[in-house]
């Protein structure tokens, strides 16, 4: 008997084990494979960006939004009304009195589709506006500034909360929720971050119907959460633009891995987003939908079941319902993710990488910027300006940043933000003016 129940033990370990192992070598945050440096032996980028001149690019780049809103993100919520329902100061000597903390609660929609979240909003003290970064995350606010009284997503307090659990850090880096927020202040910026999931829960049959619920008279719901989650970072902008405090002209939008996917929707619809800082967005952000490394179609919408007993998620609710129908045919999409780096220019963007995190395809991500540099070039930008994956540029228009390490946000990550940053939202009056982009082109 004892023999047999040590003989079970030990298959039990070893197959926690070659799940363990399986996981690290396949999944996003873990990983032990590295990411190949070697770009000039795959395909090229399909459909080829053939636009000759800025002129043909434009002309162009409102049916390609529209494609991508048919065929992969769903429609950009369009005629919502949002409305700031709150405002309340929560520590007026945040970081040893260099800034304050506030609370905004914004309110999106009317009736019952009516969605609402809490914005934590840090700014520095200064005599003159200050640039702002916003910031959307999985974790909640309690998590981005410990120990502050704010209003944690269920509503409750977040003295009641507990904070990020360790291993979560562990894995994910120091900063994957908390806030380092002496470092932006240190350069001057403002930071508002707010949790996706408590606009639009990052659950699929809930999300899709909040995200039903949003239609109205004259008002397009989102289809997808990323779209959804997207406008919520122009909700932001809509409340805070007129804000003395803040200099509108130089907002800033951060995401990672999911809500990096996020941004770059949000910069794609709203060009009051100065930069963007998109960090390991991996599938349907900046890689490759074609590319078999990392994440696929059908693993996205379907979810994986490991082992034949162990169920992976998928996230179709990220999506149109009609992305789902590419699964196992990426070669029929029309459209791949260059093209929608694309649409983000001429603003600033730095995509941040991690060389473990071959779940997010570096690869095909580096591949992806080159291809989109085109037209980042087009706007008379310099666009893409480094010779390669480790060839970092923080002051490029389309940055690519590749470090060691996983699926994190780590302080090397924060360091390559704020170079990034500084050269994308100069201060003085060297700011490019965004209404009048043309003046760029050659
Ligand atoms: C999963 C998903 C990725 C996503 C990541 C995240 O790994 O497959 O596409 O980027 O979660 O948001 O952390």
């Amino acid at each position: 008997m004892k023999i047999i129940l040590g003989v079970a033990g030990w298959t039990f370990r070893l197959i926690v084990l070659a799940i363990l192992l399986f996981l690290m070598t396949n999944c996003t945050m873990l990983g032990l494979n590295y990411a190949s440096l070697e770009v000039g032996n795959k395909p090229d980028a399909r459909p080829e960006i053939d636009a000759a001149s800025l002129a043909e690019w434009e002309a162009g780049r409102e049916g390609l939004v529209q494609t991508f809103e048919a065929l992969v993100y769903g429609p950009w919520p369009e005629g919502q009304d949002v409305q700031l329902v709150g405002r309340r100061m929560v520590d007026d000597t945040l970081a040893g009195g260099r800034g304050t903390l506030e609370e905004l609660k914004i309110r999106v929609g009317s009736g019952k589709g009516a969605r609402s979240f809490h914005v934590a909003l840090a700014l520095p003290k200064s005599d003159r506006p200050v640039p702002l970064i916003i910031s959307q995350t999985f974790a909640s606010n309690c998590g981005a500034f410990p120990g502050a009284p704010l209003t944690a997503p269920d509503g409750g307090d977040c003295a009641d909360h507990e904070g990020v659990p360790g291993f979560i850090e562990a894995i994910f880096g120091e900063f994957i929720a908390l806030v380092p927020i002496e470092q932006y202040f240190a350069h001057g910026y403002g930071y508002a971050t707010w949790q996706a999931g408590e606009f639009i829960p990052d659950r699929q049959e809930e999300a899709r119907a909040i995200m039903e619920a949003m239609a109205g008279e004259g008002v397009t719901a989102p289809t997808g959460t990323l779209a959804g989650w997207a406008f919520g970072f122009s909700a932001i902008i809509d409340v805070l633009e007129d804000d003395p405090a803040i200099d509108s002209a130089r907002v800033a939008v951060l995401g990672h891995s999911r809500h990096a996917k996020s941004a770059m929707v949000a910069a794609v619809h709203d060009r009051r987003i100065a930069a963007v800082v998109s960090h390991q967005s991996g599938f349907g952000g900046a890689a490759s939908s074609r590319s078999q490394t990392g994440e696929t179609v059908e693993r996205m919408v379907d979810g994986a079941d490991l082992l034949g007993f162990l169920q992976m998620p998928g996230y179709p609710h990220w999506f149109a319902p009609a992305f789902a129908d590419y699964a196992g045919r990426t070669e029929d999409l029309p459209v791949d993710q260059h093209q929608f780096i694309a649409l983000v220019a001429p603003t600033p963007m730095l995509l941040g990488n991690g060389r473990r995190d071959v779940w997010s395809d570096p690869n095909s991500t580096y591949r992806m910027a080159e291809a989109a540099d085109r037209v980042y070039e087009l706007y008379g930008t310099d666009g893409l300006d480094q010779s390669g994956m480790q060839d970092f540029d923080p002051a490029a228009r389309l940055s690519y940043f590749l470090r060691p390490g996983g699926h994190s946000i780590t302080q090397r990550d924060i360091d390559a933000f704020l170079a990034f940053l500084d050269a994308a939202l100069p201060r003085g009056n060297e700011m490019p003016d965004r209404a009048n982009e043309d003046s760029l082109s050659p």
